[in-house]
């Protein structure tokens, strides 16, 4: 789809992220023939160089982090389209040339890759400069507050200088190619929606397993923990995604509506329902608590939840949520797991085992649905579970290989002015009006989180939470 001319402005475009995602995003899109001709790219941030300098220091960025198979031959072309600004985002220099280097038609994007402390101090320069006006867009990212009074009050400083439908608060897991086709699955069969329910499904699990431990990001993430870290945004997205009502229509409004019914939903956790866990040592491997550089952490590294949501349609059936550092693979799935049928016509030994609806976000995108049939041969009526198995690469080709990256769709998204994969304000801080309490009560007590070791699936306290209810949790695998 073609996209309109635009100036972006990444604010803090010598950082981490610009360096490995949105640079790289973009070139990509450029590749992909949705850069128009006159378009460009400013980079602002405290460093002083000019264009070439910051040319030269996108291009190894770009270098460095795009894709394996990307075709970098393109690459001075796109280059072209950058610019650099040395601005000061807490006093009055660069402003004025920002200002000029904007061209007055086309569209308007500002993101703020930068820390959120600085949020307010630009939006106001946007605004008091003349620069940004009622057409603009912003994209601000995670973390979009730490608890419910510090996202009111960003949402605040922001609403100062900027309507909601300006504001485009990034969760790049909605960027996510299998996220979005989760809606795909829901919405677009008339397979799976009727059972999509208390009353079929048994319960659900979402697991974002991580190798990686914190080192390097330590400090950051001793002060965040899984619990905002991973639950309060992206975890409670996916969990929207699966439980919320159709949307009337594919349209931003109305699909965050949904989102945050469920969100509201929500019943308020026990504490029996939650496990948390920090990653061991592991020979040299440091622990979390060298990692973090604070040896008295009481911060989670990993975290398993049973999520209760008390509406109509999910009254008794449990959301099992976990996500944790070090475990033993790589992998982000959801899987739905059906009741058992009814009543078994096969021999006892034999009978049918519950369906599950696997979707698979990372690293392998695809679904797997298990059911019974008939082992074969003559044996009697011998049953046996099969997977159904459907990766998107296999089954859409070249096409499935070739995955935007999250960052790169939402970034166009931006420019096309469509907000249905951002949050809502009056999202995010429902989602941490449902974990303040919990990690209130967390921070108010001594107790440790359990110790587990690196590459298992968590503390066995996480295994016992989903087999004291007669479940257990689908193996962790790459
Ligand atoms: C980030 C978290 O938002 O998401 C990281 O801050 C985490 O701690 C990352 O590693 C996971 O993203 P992805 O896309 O690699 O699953």
């Amino acid at each position: 789809i073609p996209v309109d001319d635009f100036d972006l402005v990444i604010f803090g475009a010598t950082g981490d992220l610009a360096h490995r995602k949105i640079l790289p995003g973009l070139y990509r899109r450029f590749v992909a023939g949705q850069v128009p001709a006159t378009a460009q790219i400013i980079g602002a941030a405290r460093t002083k160089q000019d264009d070439e300098a910051f040319r030269a220091e996108a291009r190894a960025a770009i270098q460095e982090f795009a894709g394996k198979g990307d075709d970098l031959s393109q690459l001075d072309d796109f280059l072209r389209h950058l610019a650099y600004v040395a601005i000061d985002a807490r006093g009055s220099d660069g402003w004025d040339e920002l200002k000029a280097r904007i061209r007055p038609e086309g569209v308007h994007a500002f993101y703020f890759s930068v820390a959120p402390a600085l949020f307010g101090d630009i939006a106001q320069r946007l605004a008091s400069y003349g620069i940004a006006d009622t057409n603009s867009r912003i994209v601000v990212e995670k973390p979009f507050g730490r608890d419910l009074a510090t996202a009111r009050a960003l949402n605040q400083t922001l609403a100062q200088h900027f309507a909601e439908n300006q504001i485009y608060r990034i969760d790049h897991y909605l960027g996510k190619e299998t996220v979005q086709n989760l809606m795909a699955v829901r919405f677009a069969n008339m397979l799976f929606e009727p059972l999509w329910n208390a009353q079929y499904v048994d319960h659900v699990q979402i697991t974002v397993a991580e190798t990686v431990g914190v080192g390097g990001r330590g400090e950051y993430y001793d002060h965040s923990g899984a619990m905002r870290d991973m639950v309060q945004n992206h975890m409670m997205q996916l969990l929207c995604l699966i439980a919320m009502e159709p949307p009337y229509h594919f349209d931003p409004d109305a699909v965050r509506d949904e989102k945050l019914k469920v969100i509201r939903a929500l019943e308020p956790l026990e504490p029996g329902d939650i496990v948390r866990g920090q990653y061991q040592a592991d020979g040299d491997e440091p622990g979390y608590l060298a990692d973090a550089g604070n040896p008295q952490s009481r911060t989670e590294s990993f975290v398993a939840l049973k999520v209760r949501i008390a509406n109509w349609r999910w009254s008794g059936t449990p959301f099992y949520l976990r996500t944790g550092k070090r475990l033993r693979a790589r992998t982000s799935e959801i899987v739905v797991t059906f009741k058992a049928p009814p009543h078994s016509i096969f021999d006892e030994s034999d009978g049918p085992r519950s369906n599950q609806l696997v979707i698979k976000l990372q690293p392998n995108e695809g679904m797997d649905l298990t059911v019974m049939i008939k082992e074969p041969g003559p044996g009697g009526m011998r049953l046996v579970q099969v997977p159904l198995d459907m990766s998107f690469a296999d089954a859409l080709g070249e096409n499935g290989t070739d995955m935007p990256d999250a960052y790169e769709r939402l970034i166009m998204d931006v420019i096309r002015g469509n907000q249905t994969l951002f949050m809502r304000g009056d999202e995010v801080e429902a989602a941490w009006a449902w974990t303040d309490p919990i990690i209130a009560d967390w921070e108010a007590g001594s107790k440790r989180p359990e110790p587990y070791d690196p590459g298992s699936s968590g503390p066995d306290e996480a295994l016992r939470l989903l087999h004291r209810d007669n479940r257990r949790w689908r193996e962790i695998r790459p």
